[in-house]
């Protein structure tokens, strides 16, 4: 299987990523996750990287399409693609190097969830600076609190959910998304998923509308 998420920022697309690459044994592919950790070595890339991450902005597309074609390419499983593409370019340069490869994209699912409930998302996100892991202070609170169940590590606010930087990151989404909707309705094998529900809900949606898809 080979699975790309797309919705606005505090959706649920690395929550439910990381249930769906359990469930049917894929590899979990977050950009953000990725550039998170270039941007964490402290080197002079992952300086740059700040600048755009932590002002809501998006990374430029030749950069991102080759970060993600180096993580893609050499992988022998599926992959569920949790934050790329995000721009219509980034959508073209994907279907092209997949193509390639005759390992075309199978299913897009889009996230849309209502503005309320992304601010409550927003606003208890934490995650472990050690392995990503994602939480939520109520909707998804670890065993203990504030410390990562898998590494024992204390949880951080990422830097880019202070509410002056969700707003711009959503305003970016909402000027990049339309393009790339178009682009896979076009193409067919494209979902939009109501991902509003608390999370195991969801995921039993998610769930199911993959099981359907490749019955
Ligand atoms: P990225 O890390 O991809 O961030 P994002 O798309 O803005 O999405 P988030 O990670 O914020 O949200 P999510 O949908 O994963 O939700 P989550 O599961 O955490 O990108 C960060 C930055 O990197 C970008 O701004 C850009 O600068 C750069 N970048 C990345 N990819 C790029 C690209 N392709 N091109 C250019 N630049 C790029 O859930 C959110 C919270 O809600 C959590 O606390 C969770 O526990 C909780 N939650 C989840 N689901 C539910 C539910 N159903 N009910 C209640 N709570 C829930
Ligand atoms: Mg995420």
């Amino acid at each position: 299987m080979r699975i790309a998420l797309l919705g606005p920022p505090g959706s649920g697309k690395g929550t439910q990523a990381q249930r769906i690459c359990e469930a049917f044994g894929l590899v979990h592919l977050a950009s953000g996750d990725i550039l998170r950790a270039v941007k964490a070595s402290g080197s002079p890339l992952g300086q740059k990287l700040r600048e755009f991450i932590d002002n809501g902005l998006l990374v430029p597309d030749d950069f991102m399409v080759e970060l993600m074609r180096q993580n893609i390419l050499g992988l022998s499983r599926g992959f569920v693609l949790d934050g790329f593409p995000r721009t219509l370019p980034q959508a073209r340069a994907l279907s092209r190097m997949l193509f390639e490869n005759d390992r075309p994209l199978m299913l897009v699912l889009n996230f849309v969830v209502d503005p309320e409930a992304l601010a409550r998302r927003f606003a208890g996100r934490r995650v472990c600076p050690v392995c990503q892991a994602v939480y939520h202070v109520d909707s998804q609170p670890p065993r203990v609190a504030g410390i990562c169940d898998k590494e024992g590590a204390k949880l951080i606010i990422r830097d880019d959910d202070r509410p002056e930087v969700v707003q711009k990151r959503i305003v970016t989404f909402q000027q990049t998304m339309a393009p790339i909707v178009a682009y896979y309705t076009q193409l067919g094998n494209f979902k939009t998923i109501d991902a509003s529900a608390t999370i195991d809900d969801v995921t039993k949606i998610v769930l199911d509308k993959i099981r359907r898809h490749f019955e």
